[in-house]
């Protein structure tokens, strides 16, 4: 995979984005294992669906030049957080801190920085949980912990940051305003629609767990809604 992104000659390189990938198996394979078993005990899964990355070197010298860096493989080691990227997208924000807490508590992982823009949103908007951690990578000669960035989203916060990173890349932050005022009211709109869903499966839930003559009764219904909302 490595041969067409760096030659032959820039090992020092080719191991760094190797000890990523293998940082990103690890941690895809736990996702995969967690939420296999969650659907086991609780008969739901919380992870719609993982997406993942190493980034391209390029990329990696690109951004220390825009921090001001040379853009050397030791920069690239030590100022870098973002080489193995996971992005985990869930049906609910519930979902998103469930799956926080089955990361966090694994022993040899590490939480090494945290960012909720799902309780503290970016002034654009934008909404997800960012998690830092570093998970021990096993090389022939040792142990190497690596820092994998992991983005934790719902589907609707996808689709909005989807389109507003294309918007970012054509305008930067020369966006018309009218166009900034749109993304901020989507983005409402988008969590209001994302607290909807989410009383709408509790009520499903409960409807569910509550089988019988209940399910019928309209006013039991609007009375759960007025509750759940
Ligand atoms: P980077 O230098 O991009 O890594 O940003 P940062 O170090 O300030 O970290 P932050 O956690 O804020 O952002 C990391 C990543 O989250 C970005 O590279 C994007 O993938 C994503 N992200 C952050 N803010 C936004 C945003 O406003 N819109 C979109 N679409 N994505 C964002
Ligand atoms: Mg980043």
């Amino acid at each position: 995979m490595f041969e067409s992104l760096v030659p032959d000659d820039l090992k020092p390189w080719r191991e760094l984005l190797l000890i990523h990938k293998f940082a990103v198996d690890e941690i895809r394979t736990r996702l995969n294992n967690l939420d296999e078993e969650f659907q086991n005990i609780h008969d739901y899964n919380p992870i719609e669906h993982i997406t993942y990355r190493v980034k391209h070197p390029n990329k990696i010298q690109e951004k220390l030049m825009r921090l001001g860096l040379e853009p050397t493989i030791e920069n690239a080691r030590s100022q870098i957080f973002d080489i193995a990227g996971i992005r985990i997208i869930c049906a609910f924000s519930k979902d998103i801190y469930d799956v926080y807490e089955m990361i966090r508590g694994q022993s040899d992982l590490k939480v090494v920085e945290i960012k909720d823009y799902i309780e503290h949103p970016k002034d654009n908007g934008y909404k997800s949980l960012h998690v830092h951690i570093e998970v021990p990578v096993y090389l022939s000669n040792g142990v190497v912990r690596t820092r994998v960035e992991i983005q934790l989203r719902t589907i609707a916060m996808d689709f909005w940051a989807s389109v507003e990173h294309k918007l970012y890349y054509k305008y930067r932050d020369k966006s018309p305003s009218k166009i900034q005022t749109e993304l901020k009211e989507c983005a409402d709109l988008i969590s209001e629609l994302d607290d909807r869903m989410y009383s709408l499966k509790k009520l499903i839930t409960c409807l569910e767990n509550d089988i019988g003559e209940k399910c019928k009764d309209e006013d039991y219904i609007a009375e759960y809604f007025k509750e759940v909302k």
